[in-house]
């Protein structure tokens, strides 16, 4: 089938805005949009820029907003965004992040937001024996968000950065709520206080958008939901 990719194009040194351009590819409905992007590149515009590594869902650098939904474009199959010869996907760069070319963001921001809640492991306790044993029982508390591949496709579909630049997001949060969960982690106090804010959990107003353009499936909604409940009960604890 024939379809034509409607691409937002923006060079920082030539360009005073961005624009779209219109690229005709042949595709089969079972190709993914990367393999329409990367037709794209090889044989009808070099200059085109995007980021991609693995191909296959694992590196998440190749989130972009896919008419108008964000997503992986090594994930999306063309059948799902082009129904009949002749349809235009429109292709444009993750939001909330500023360009740098094309469909390429400059990820600082999302990368020092994640930062922020210290996605790390910390507990100084002794360990007795060879390693920190855990349950499956207390693993599948957190064992969705362990999955997530850093696309940033969550932070571009929430719409609370529009109005909040400085809210956390979507991602970070539910790595927030990763740590918070594990029982081997020993910074619940540390880790609530970074949370306990307007621009953490208390920002999300519970669009649901995050969770559902995620392409690890994580529940960051409710992984979200569940950490202000954790402060909540903290709360009341202290004050009992
Ligand atoms: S939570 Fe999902 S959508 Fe967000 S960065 Fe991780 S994998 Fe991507
Ligand atoms: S290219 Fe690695 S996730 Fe798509």
């Amino acid at each position: 089938m024939n379809i034509t990719l409607n691409i937002q194009r923006y060079n920082p040194d030539t360009d005073e805005e961005s624009y779209f351009q219109q690229y005709q590819v042949d595709v089969k409905p079972t190709d993914r949009l990367l393999d329409a992007l990367m037709q794209v590149k090889r044989f009808q515009d070099g200059s085109l820029g995007f980021r991609k590594s693995c191909a296959h869902g694992v590196c998440g650098s190749d989130g972009m907003r896919i008419n108008g939904v964000d997503g992986l474009a090594c994930k999306t199959l063309i059948k799902d965004i082009a129904a009949h010869d002749g349809d235009t996907v429109t292709v444009e760069p993750l939001r909330h992040l500023p360009v740098q070319r094309d469909l390429i963001v400059d990820q600082q921001e999302f990368f020092e937001k994640y930062r922020a809640i210290k996605p790390y492991l910390i507990n100084d306790e002794p360990v007795a024996g060879k390693e920190r044993l855990q349950s499956p029982r207390e693993r599948m508390a957190f064992d969705d968000a362990t999955s997530c591949i850093l696309c940033a496709s969550c932070y571009s579909a929430c719409p609370i950065p529009v109005e909040q630049p400085d809210f956390l997001g979507p991602a970070a949060l539910a790595q927030a709520f990763r740590f918070l969960a594990d029982s081997r982690d020993r910074a619940t106090e540390q880790r609530l206080a970074i949370v306990d804010t307007e621009e953490g959990a208390w920002g999300c107003q519970n669009h649901f958008q995050c969770t559902r353009v995620c392409p690890r499936s994580i529940l960051i909604t409710k992984r979200i939901n569940e950490t202000k409940r954790m402060i909540k009960q903290s709360k009341e604890k202290e004050s009992s």
